[in-house]
């Protein structure tokens, strides 16, 4: 069933495992055109390749016809690297799915408002930054960010977070900033459900509730991984089999998310909240030192080919 979402065409900020995803279930399930766009060639094109086999594997299955997956892939536009931003400005709604650093995000939501409609929504797929804060990034320099044209654009910014694998997975977390406007969370919110998604909602508190719940989890799997007090495939094991989890902890901070997002979401949480109980381990952060992100570049607490 398709759910009515108003929603002409959008773009999508960012082309890795998250904003492919959401580029995927937009184009299929919400059946609107995706201007995407990635700074890197190259991981625009792995992105596609990867739609191009989500799409194939759901034909094969006879989840979708052949028709529905030509019509879902001509629906993604690219707006490659040499367009920039420009390229999106005729969008309802850009949804910012770029690597997990307030400085990146800031500097794209101090410079996107321009480049696009005066209508559109701004949409961020962070899984654990204050939408408040990355709303204020939109006031344009020399506005007070309590007048009313300081607040308009900020308005329109809305947390929308999906999980990932995106095609897969059933949620999206609703987050409104302080500023947010109820049209622009209601807008965002049928969008979601046309996407095929369970939408919750949450205040915007470091983590959201996601991650809030989550990360702890993780990070203590992890502490007892370096005190030696089991296993990493008893750690795995005991979640999966005694608790009925998809994915043990340790897998889940390799494959679902990343080790480096992992510890980006866990220093927001830590510093946003000075509680100890949000302090990253020590072996997770080493294993970031060392460059071992997990499934995503091959090698962390389990070696990946
Ligand atoms: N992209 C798209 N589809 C994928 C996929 C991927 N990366 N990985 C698996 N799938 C699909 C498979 O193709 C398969 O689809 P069909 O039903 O059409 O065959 C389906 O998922 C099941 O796959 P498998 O049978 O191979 O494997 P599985 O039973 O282990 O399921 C899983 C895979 C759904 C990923 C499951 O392991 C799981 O639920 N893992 C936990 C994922 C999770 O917790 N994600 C949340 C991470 S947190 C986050 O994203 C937010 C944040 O802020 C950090």
């Amino acid at each position: 069933m398709s759910v009515a979402h108003g929603f002409r065409r959008i773009g999508v900020l960012g082309a890795g495992q998250m904003g492919l995803g959401i580029a995927f279930v937009s184009a299929l399930r919400a059946k609107v055109p995706v201007l995407l766009h990635d700074r890197s060639a190259t991981q625009i094109d792995k992105g596609l390749s990867l739609m191009d086999k989500l799409l194939a594997k759901d034909v094969s299955k006879g989840k979708i016809s052949q028709a529905d997956a030509t019509e879902a892939r001509e629906r993604v536009i690219v707006i490659g690297p040499e367009v920039g931003l420009k390229g999106l400005r005729d969008v309802d709604m850009v949804v910012e799915a770029v690597s997990e650093s307030f400085a990146i995000k800031q500097s794209i939501f101090s410079t996107l408002p321009q480049e696009i409609g005066p209508n559109a929504i701004l949409a961020s797929n962070t899984s654990s930054i204050s939408i408040t804060k990355i709303a204020a990034a939109t006031v344009p320099q020399g506005l007070s960010a309590a007048s009313e044209e300081g607040m308009r654009t900020a308005a329109r910014v809305v947390g929308l977070h999906f999980f990932n694998p995106v095609p897969v997975m059933k949620l999206v977390e609703l987050i409104p900033g302080l500023q947010t406007a109820p049209n622009t969370l209601e807008s965002a919110r049928a969008f979601a459900l046309a996407c095929g998604k369970t939408v919750t909602e949450s205040k915007d508190v470091p983590g959201f509730v996601s991650n809030a719940l989550l990360m702890p989890f993780i990070n203590e799997a992890v502490m007892h991984l370096e005190k030696g007090i089991a296993t990493r495939d008893d750690i795995d094991t005991t979640l999966k089999l005694g608790m009925a989890h998809p994915m043990g902890p340790l897998q889940l901070g390799k494959f679902g998310i990343g080790l480096d997002t992992c510890l980006a979401i866990q220093r927001t949480l830590y510093e946003g909240t000075g509680d100890s109980k949000y302090r990253p381990s020590v072996l997770l952060e080493r294993m970031v030192d060392a460059g071992w992100y997990g499934k995503k570049n091959g090698k962390g607490f389990y070696e990946y080919e």
